[in-house]
């Protein structure tokens, strides 16, 4: 088929490079011309492991422009366009916006909308540019987001249209995922609900890390591990931490709220999610705190970790950055290193793992980078582990999150 896609984001590049791997020929539309001539020279600005090698891969097969104008020669318009917060309500210009341009340069167009939007934003769409609409959440996590794209759990497709659902649905054939075909507002409702359980199921864990702190002989991460051999419950997103930060789930969940807020529906199971969430930078800073004798004011810190989560660039929303500034508020001289996130705004950032271990009387792991795994063998200060990946008996003093210590 003949694709267009708009927004080449996280989203949008990934879906363009599987679809094209799929034989599809993709026309890539992004008004930011940086990106677009990256994109040609088959080089993604954002670090996504497999997405340059599809890109080069599949040269012939796309076209990137930053002009809508080459949406009239594609049968279908994918629209992959943030839909970012406004004071706790999603901001949907960017996506009316496309869907409006694509309906002008090709009239009657099937229009898929991959953003994330709340229910009844296809419907308006639908009314406002007189398309028919399909949705099609994604449920791709950065990092890993090439497999999640080629193999998903499954593919949620909405539409009042029987025709064009199943235009969605031969499209992601090649997957031979499960597909759920329902309406639009229940596409839409899907993938807030999913991203809101996931995040619940964070904070849940993260609750019970609290408690095992305080029970002698307890670890979280036994305990999810034994919860999580019950299929009903599942072992993953059961890792305690530093919390969920990323630009999907504080979002969707904030978003989440307030429209069942204007709807007069309260959803306290999700607000208690947000909250235990908020609340765990300062628990990973009184780790440090009691680690370093009750006192930060100038301790010496290192950060391991900036970025949301491992395998990723993406800082947006990320907990080690406000761990960070929590930790600089309390006095400490904080060093900072991440395996990819290179001279960024932090101040004190060093090149290598090395550097900023060396002469650091505490090291704190805030993102989950197996990496960090083998480094830290010869370090002999305290390390806090806010994300469990180390073996507590690998190293010589030890605080981990969920941990009891005494
Ligand atoms: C998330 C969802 O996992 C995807 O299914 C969804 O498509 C995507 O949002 C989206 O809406 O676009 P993502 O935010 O990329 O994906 O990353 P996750 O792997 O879900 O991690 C989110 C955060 O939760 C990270 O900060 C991570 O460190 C944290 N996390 C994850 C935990 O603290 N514990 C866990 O057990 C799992």
């Amino acid at each position: 088929m003949k694709i267009a896609v708009v927004g080449m984001g996280y989203v949008g590049s990934v879906t363009a490079a599987v679809l094209a791997e799929a034989g599809n020929s993709i026309y890539a539309v992004d008004i930011d011309p940086m990106k677009i001539e990256s994109l040609k020279n088959g080089k993604p600005l954002i670090h996504e492991p497999g997405l340059e090698e599809i890109l080069q891969a599949n040269k012939e097969r796309f076209t990137f422009s930053t002009s809508y104008e080459g949406i009239r020669g594609c049968d279908i318009c994918i629209l992959c366009v943030p839909t970012p917060n406004s004071s706790g309500r999603i901001e949907l210009k960017y996506v009316l916006e496309a869907a409006k341009r694509a309906g002008e340069i090709k009239p009657g167009i099937t229009l898929v909308i991959k953003s994330t939007v709340l229910p009844g934003t296809a419907s308006r769409v639908a009314s406002e540019t007189k398309l028919t609409v399909v949705s099609n959440p994604e449920f791709t996590s950065e990092g890993r987001a090439v497999n999640d794209t080629r193999h998903p759990n499954r593919i949620v497709i909405g539409s009042g249209d029987s025709g064009a659902a199943q235009m969605v649905a031969d499209l992601w054939k090649f997957t031979a995922s499960p597909v759920l075909i329902t309406n639009n507002a229940n596409a839409e409702l899907i993938k807030y609900a999913s991203n809101s359980f996931l995040a619940t199921k964070i904070s849940f864990i993260n609750e019970i890390a609290n408690l095992c702190e305080k029970i002698p002989g307890a670890d979280v991460s036994v305990v999810a591990k034994g919860m999580g051999y019950d299929r009903r419950i599942g072992s993953e997103f059961l890792r305690a931490g530093l919390g969920y930060g990323g630009s999907c789930f504080p979002k969707d969940t904030q978003a989440l709220i307030g429209f069942a807020s204007d709807m007069n529906e309260r959803l306290s199971v999700v607000e208690a999610a947000m909250t235990v969430n908020s609340a765990r930078e300062q628990r990973v800073l009184d780790l440090c705190k009691s680690a370093l004798g009750g006192n930060l004011d100038g301790g010496k810190i290192c950060v391991l970790g900036l970025s949301f989560k491992n395998d990723t660039d993406d800082l947006r929303e990320s907990k080690s950055l406000t761990l960070i500034s929590k930790l600089e508020g309390e006095g400490a001289q904080v060093r900072s290193f991440d395996p990819i996130v290179k001279g960024n705004s932090q101040k004190n950032h060093c090149d290598t793992l090395k550097e900023c271990v060396s002469g650091s009387e505490l090291v704190v792991i805030a993102t989950e980078w197996p990496e960090f795994k083998e480094s830290l063998t010869d370090f002999h200060g305290t390390i806090v582990d806010a994300r469990r990946i180390l073996d507590p008996g690998s190293v010589t003093k030890y605080r981990g999150v969920g941990l009891y210590s005494g």
